[in-house]
């Protein structure tokens, strides 16, 4: 199964009633393995858990911490763009070069690496002292 398909699968699974915006997503650890999440949202807070966060989730419940690309779905008419906190969950378990596709339901597809999606990133060696 492609990314492509599995972030699609998972997307059909989404909870959005607030939204009514449908979000799936992939992930391909650096094992093979793939990990799905769509997003879940909530009364209290309709903007939920986006699909991003709830692929990363399932990777690191399956003891894994490394990403080798990701890709993001969504009925979007350009290729959905991951929020502020999804690229920096994305940018804790990825090196700079890693490729996160995002796409439409039409076909439209976008792909740029974890480091041109979060130019700046805040990091560990940051927290160092001076
Ligand atoms: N959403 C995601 O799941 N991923 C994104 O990259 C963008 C936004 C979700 C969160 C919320 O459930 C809905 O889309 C609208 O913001």
């Amino acid at each position: 199964m492609t990314l492509l398909e599995a972030a699609k699968s998972c997307r059909e699974k989404a909870y959005a009633p607030y939204s009514n915006f449908k979000v799936g997503a992939a992930i391909r650890t650096a094992s093979g393995a793939v990990y799905t999440g769509c997003n879940v949202e909530n009364v209290a807070y309709p903007e939920g858990t986006c699909a991003e966060a709830g692929a990363i989730a399932a990777m690191v419940a399956a003891g894994e911490t490394e990403i080798a690309e990701a890709f993001v779905i969504a009925a979007s008419p350009t290729p959905v763009s991951p929020c502020g906190g999804c690229r920096q969950k994305l940018a804790e378990f990825s090196v700079g070069d890693v490729k996160i596709t995002m796409a439409t339901m039409e076909g439209v597809s976008l792909t740029m690496t974890m480091s041109d999606l979060l130019p700046g990133a805040f990091e560990r060696s940051h927290m160092e002292e001076s």
